[in-house]
């Protein structure tokens, strides 16, 4: 008990160091770097307006965002490059004093995939208030960024020049920003869409597929803050879309647990997904308890090809018409590069009169690694 307790303390002092810590830093490069609004309490007890900011990163600067308006656009100094496809993050909700530590790692995995423009959208103010309030919110941030989208069409982007990044309730901001452009938007990638007060929503209100030409959600806790029901034109369930390997399930660390570890896995593993050190493939399939059954293995649905995790055009999808809330089931590992073997093993055995046990040993050519499985078959 008494360790369970000092290691929460623990948890909670590492979360919020690396918080602060992670921003992106004000001091670099002479302060000239741009970094999140600010949400200390004093500034936000008149709660006057969004304050929607942008902050774009390029490969010019990748390590320094500018602060993006629509007079950049007319600046030398500003890194956009309108010929440049630009990919839009959108964080979720935010607990008041922090900042999403996450975006860099985001921003720089997609620079190094592709030459775009990143534009990382801040309604950390707007954000920062309780849930309710933040959902109330979140149409209005999504009008904010329609109106910025349409200046960026009148200086030569096409909309489906666009790819949307939308994390937790940010995946939903993406969903009506597409809403607006009536599905005109390339692509909306939702990480983890936020579950509560959507599952129920109308389309109009949450993400769907006809926000996008291209719609693909990762699934990692949909039993807690993430959607259940599948949200895209396809939808990866990773581990079966509820609780991820590694994230602790005791009773006093749920915390960070649930509203961390699982939630954040989605975002975690698209950024290595990006890396694209090992495929992250998805096998279409109605239940994830078919899944483990190994009903699914057959990509025959996609002519052979199943659909992957990243940036491949429509992740990887030749066939139309495109699917559409096609659920995707794969098992990802505890840590980077998560990516996991699938093997389908089958016994037949004929009718036994008593259990039996059976020891399988996989190993591995180059490594020289062994796995040792024990399997019960029971005689009914
Ligand atoms: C927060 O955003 C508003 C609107 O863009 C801006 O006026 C204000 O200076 C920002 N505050 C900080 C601390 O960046
Ligand atoms: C914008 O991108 C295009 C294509 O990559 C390139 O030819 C051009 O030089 C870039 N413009 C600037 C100002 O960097
Ligand atoms: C992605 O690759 C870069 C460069 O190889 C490496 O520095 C970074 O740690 C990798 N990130 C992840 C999440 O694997």
């Amino acid at each position: 008990m008494f360790w369970e307790d000092r290691s929460i303390l623990f948890t909670f002092v590492l979360v919020y160091i690396s918080s602060q810590e992670a921003g992106l830093s004000e001091g670099h490069q002479n302060g000239q770097c741009a970094d999140f609004n600010s949400t200390r309490w004093l500034y936000r007890q008149q709660r006057i307006k969004l304050q929607v900011q942008y902050l774009l990163l390029t490969r010019e600067n990748q390590d320094c965002p500018q602060k993006f308006t629509q007079a950049s656009l007319s600046q030398q100094s500003s890194h956009f490059n309108v010929s440049h496809p630009t990919k839009v993050i959108i964080h979720g909700y935010r607990v008041p004093g922090t900042k999403p530590s996450w975006v860099m790692e985001l921003a720089q995995a997609l620079l190094r995939a592709q030459n775009v423009n990143v534009l990382v959208v801040d309604w950390v103010y707007a954000a920062s208030f309780a849930y309710n309030v933040v959902v109330e919110n979140y149409k209005e941030v999504a009008l904010q960024i329609s109106v910025l989208i349409n200046q960026l069409q009148n200086h030569g982007c096409k909309p489906e020049s666009f790819h949307f990044l939308g994390i937790s309730l940010g995946a939903h901001v993406a969903g009506f920003v597409g809403t607006l452009f009536e599905g005109k938007i390339g692509r909306i990638t939702g990480l983890d869409p936020a579950g509560p007060m959507f599952k129920n929503a109308d389309t109009y209100d949450r993400l769907d597929p006809s926000d996008a030409q291209f719609v693909d959600a990762i699934h990692t806790d949909s039993d807690y803050f993430g959607i259940s029901i599948p949200v895209g034109h396809i939808d990866f369930f990773l581990n079966g879309g509820k609780d991820q390997n590694g994230c602790s399930r005791s009773r006093f660390s749920s915390m960070y647990g649930y509203v961390i570890c699982d939630h954040m896995r989605a975002l975690h593993v698209y950024v290595n997904a990006l890396n694209s050190s090992c495929k992250l493939m998805g096998f279409p399939c109605s239940t994830y308890e078919d899944f483990l059954k190994g009903n699914c293995v057959d990509c025959e649905p996609f002519s052979g090809t199943c659909p992957v995790m990243g940036l491949s055009e429509n992740s990887g999808i030749t066939t139309s018409p495109l699917p559409k809330e096609q659920k995707l089931f794969l098992l990802t590992t505890s840590s980077p590069p998560f990516c996991a073997h699938h093997i389908l093993l089958k016994l037949e055995v004929s009718d036994l009169e008593k259990s039996a046990e059976v020891e399988v040993t996989l190993m591995t050519g180059s490594q020289r690694t062994e796995q040792r499985l024990r399997l019960y078959v029971s005689h009914d």
